[in-house]
């Protein structure tokens, strides 16, 4: 059977981190507040210099590196942001000319902090279908500059950072490696709980973060332990087989709600929120490529993608490395 192979991994963070301690001397907030509501002790932010297709364009690198693979090779990219450099072109297009790809396609998708899974899940798909053969799938973000510094409730929870998977379609066996089931969701409903005040088609700016995090968080605990629900049975493997889950680092309580609910063990969640924060669809595959490069994500294992974002969007991914 075709299957998407994860070839290869990259991630790449601005320069300057920025502490706890810094923000509570900037807006009304703690660190000790931060670290007991969400986990989070420090995050990264891009410098005028440091852009979301800078930020992409470093992990992909570092990702075709992994993979051994020249970025002629590459016939697809798929970018997910929604913090693009230009309203237009897509922040893909500007990772395609800076690393020299040429004839395939390249575009962005937009689900916000899901926007790795969806992006995931398009690639995937245009694998098996012949679409394309090698894919660049990317989550790059720089949150910083939507944020609103002088609102404590969301500036404090988001960083910037950028991460990177090289698909590969490859005829495998049914014990094989590659994505082995994908679900993805959205609730449009829920659009004043998490949304930008802002855009090209509204005000003509591009806006401030604005979100009601004790909703949101209800939200995700629910939605998240579904599609997982959903996933391991379509696959039909239990949440004991799994050897990693690698989850949208929003705040390490809704990671450890959604492990209790699912009854998996603590250790197996990989969890970087304390360093990165919420860096939105760079999460997922930032946190996954620190687990493989530590060696804790290694070849053979079942590891489950998860996320839940603005929209409101979810997804989850299986895939045995
Ligand atoms: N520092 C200090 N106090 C703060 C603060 C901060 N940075 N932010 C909010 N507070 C205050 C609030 O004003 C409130 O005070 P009040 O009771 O006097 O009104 C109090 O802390 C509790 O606020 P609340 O929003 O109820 O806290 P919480 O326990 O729900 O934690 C979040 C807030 C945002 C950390 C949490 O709801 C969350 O993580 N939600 C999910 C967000 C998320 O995942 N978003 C992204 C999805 S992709």
């Amino acid at each position: 059977m075709i299957r998407s192979i994860v070839r290869g991994s990259g991630s790449a963070l601005p320069k300057r981190v920025v502490t706890n301690a810094e923000l509570a001397a900037q807006v009304d907030t703690s660190d000790e507040w931060i670290v007991e509501r969400t986990g989070i002790r420090q995050r990264y932010i891009a410098d005028d210099s440091e852009t979301t297709s800078s930020l992409a364009i470093d992990a992909a690198r570092k990702a075709l590196e992994m993979a051994q693979m020249d970025a002629k090779s590459i016939d697809l990219i798929v970018l997910a942001t929604a913090t693009p450099d230009q309203t237009f072109p897509s922040t893909a297009s500007r990772v395609q000319a800076a690393l020299g790809c040429q004839g395939g396609a390249a575009f962005d998708v937009a689900a916000v902090c899901s926007g790795f899974l969806y992006a995931l899940g398009v690639a995937d798909s245009m694998l098996r279908t012949g679409m394309a053969r090698r894919a660049l799938v990317i989550g790059a973000e720089t949150f910083s500059r939507i944020l609103d510094w002088e609102d404590r409730t969301t500036c404090v929870l988001f960083g910037d950072g950028a991460g990177a998977m090289v698909l590969e379609a490859a005829d495998v066996a049914e014990e094989g490696p590659g994505i082995l089931a994908s679900r993805l969701h959205a609730d449009g409903d829920h659009n004043e709980l998490l949304y930008v005040d802002g855009g090209p088609s509204t005000t003509g700016t591009v806006g401030k973060l604005r979100m009601k995090g004790r909703e949101v968080f209800r939200h995700a605990v629910v939605n998240l332990a579904e599609v997982l629900e959903e996933v391991l049975q379509e696959v039909g493997v239990g949440a004991a087989e799994l050897d990693w889950v690698v989850p949208h680092q929003a705040n390490a309580r809704i990671l450890d709600a959604t492990a209790r609910k699912l009854g998996l063990p603590a250790e197996k969640v990989i969890k970087t929120v304390e360093k990165h924060a919420n860096t939105s669809a760079a999460s997922v595959p930032l946190a996954y490529d620190e687990a493989v490069r530590d060696g804790r994500i290694k070849p053979g294992d079942l590891v489950m993608l998860e996320a839940m974002g603005g929209g409101f969007t979810w997804g989850a991914s299986l895939l045995r490395v």
